[in-house]
């Protein structure tokens, strides 16, 4: 298996300020020389608690935030899926529109094939295509999330960088929108960058996973080994809190 997507010592700082407008500015380095890999085809779980940087990661893989340190995405698009799928749909937008939109800005200009691809989109979703014709506010969050992962497939990505997706959902709906990465992951060969603070969600899911600690690194490998034979403390605090 070849890499997907090879991350080097990647460094990230950010600079605030405290004590308001007249205050210092302090550096904060978020992540201090983090570096792992992703296989062609592999779903690789990132675990930390929150505030560790793990978003940050994935903003840096897809250029949104100034980085040191080399991201190297081997001839292959990424897109994204957020945690939130409320905030990251447009409420005064129909389902149908924002696919159109998607495969308009992807570069389908033909009015006719959007709209086939939309209702193709919808299905390969799990979703009906009635559900074309609501707003997002008509969704379950469960269907919210099936829509933002439509809208994050619509680019032909190779990697799909999944940023807490089903943090914000309850546990059966949890386990579905899982199974629909899982099959996605399948039948479209997809690499997956699956984020998440709770180790008992990638559990099953992932064949790799990594820990994150205060921006570094501290663990890696599969999930059995790392429950089983866990090296970091930190790991150790994180296994016996669930
Ligand atoms: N744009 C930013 N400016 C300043 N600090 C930031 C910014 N983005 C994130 N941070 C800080 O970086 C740290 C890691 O954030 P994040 O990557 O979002 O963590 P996680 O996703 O693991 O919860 C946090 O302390 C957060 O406050
Ligand atoms: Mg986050």
């Amino acid at each position: 298996m070849s890499e997907i997507l090879k991350v080097r010592d990647l460094n990230v700082k950010f600079n605030s300020r405290v004590g308001g407008v007249f205050g210092n500015t302090v550096t904060k380095e978020v992540l201090k020389g983090v570096s792992f890999d992703i296989k062609e085809g592999e779903i690789l779980g990132l675990v930390g608690e929150s505030g560790s940087g793990k978003s940050t990661i994935a903003k840096a893989v897809l250029s949104l935030v100034p980085y040191e340190g080399e991201v190297v995405m081997n001839n292959a698009r990424a897109s994204m899926v957020f945690q939130d799928p409320k905030g990251s749909l447009n409420p005064s937008k129909r389902v149908g529109w924002l696919l159109e939109e998607a495969l308009y800005l992807s570069g389908e200009k033909d009015k006719e094939q959007r709209s086939k691809k939309a209702r193709e989109m919808i299905l390969t979703v799990g979703l009906k295509e009635e559900h074309l014709m609501r707003y997002p506010s008509e969704l379950s969050g469960g269907q919210r999330q099936r829509v933002c992962i439509g809208l994050a497939l619509i680019p032909g990505p190779r990697l799909l960088i999944a940023d807490e997706p089903v943090s914000a959902l309850d546990v059966t709906i949890q386990a579905q929108i899982l199974e629909l990465l899982k099959d996605l992951q399948q039948k479209l060969g997809l690499s997956i960058l699956f984020i998440s603070h709770d180790l008992r969600v990638v559990y099953n899911f992932c064949d790799r996973l990594i820990i994150l600690k205060s921006g570094n690194i501290v663990e890696e490998g599969i999930p059995e080994q790392v429950y089983a034979h866990p090296v970091a403390d930190y790991t150790k605090e994180l296994l016996s809190s669930i």
